[in-house]
């Protein structure tokens, strides 16, 4: 495994990097970056179990949202679902002079609950050349890891959540839609079952009554008018 603590030892503040998106980053850009790849990086699991109390969520009612799980620490759970053999994302150029402002951006926009490790990205136009990334990743030490989830009860809670950066199904579905984006086979098995478990949820048209596990109060339906005007709000 690689040595993270070191890599960070070393990482100056001046230097010049390239970060791994595998969420909200694949379709919301970090500012002032310079070169975009599209790839994959292995030796992680993601999923939807790190609670978000300031994106897609608030500490009275935090939302849900992705971290990665290190593949050997992913054996040792009870998971719901298969692994997929590579996480697919967007590695993004961060040029020198540029560094300090993306750090205090990333840290304000992403850093609840996340940590800095460096990881290979394989850029799928040119597999032979691996990357050196900064990833930010929920550990299971952070207190926002959540650990395995029921899905149907993690799709419906996304259903009812909302932070400051808008309704958490937006999230999961715009996440979807970025990975199929990526190229042949970059989808994520985890993130496609949710989406159809919104789905279905959705289609039994009232998501309130869905019998939840552990998650929470009762649920609305997505989109209805009372929800709309909280949002306006
Ligand atoms: C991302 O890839 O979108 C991301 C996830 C967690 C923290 C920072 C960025």
């Amino acid at each position: 495994m690689a040595d993270h603590s070191q890599q960070l030892a070393t990482f100056g503040a001046n230097d010049d990097f390239w970060l791994f998106g595998y969420g909200s980053l694949i379709w919301k850009p970090p500012p002032h970056f310079d070169v975009r790849v599209e790839g994959f990086i292995e030796g992680y699991v993601r999923r939807f179990w790190q609670a978000s109390e300031d994106h897609r969520g608030t500490p009275e009612a935090p939302g849900r949202v992705v971290t990665l799980i290190d593949r050997a620490h992913w054996e040792t759970l009870t998971d719901h679902h298969e692994p997929t053999e590579r996480v697919w994302g967007a590695a993004y150029h961060i040029p020198r002079e540029k560094v300090a402002e993306v750090r205090e951006y990333l840290d304000i926009r992403e850093i609840n609950g996340y940590s800095i490790q460096f990881t290979p990205f394989i850029p799928s136009s040119d597999p032979t050349t691996p990357i050196q990334t900064l990833v930010y990743i929920g550990l299971p030490s952070n207190p926002q890891f959540l650990g395995p989830q029921d899905p149907d009860a993690l799709a419906a809670h996304i259903l009812k959540s909302r932070g400051p950066s808008g309704e958490n199904r937006e999230y999961l579905f715009q996440l979807e839609e970025a990975l199929r984006g990526l190229g042949e086979g970059s989808g994520d098995a985890h993130i496609t079952d949710l989406v159809a478990r919104c789905r279905a949820i959705e289609a039994r048209g009232v998501v309130k009554g869905v019998e939840e596990k552990g998650v929470g109060e009762g649920l609305h339906t997505v989109g209805s008018t009372d929800e709309q005007e909280e949002v306006e709000k």
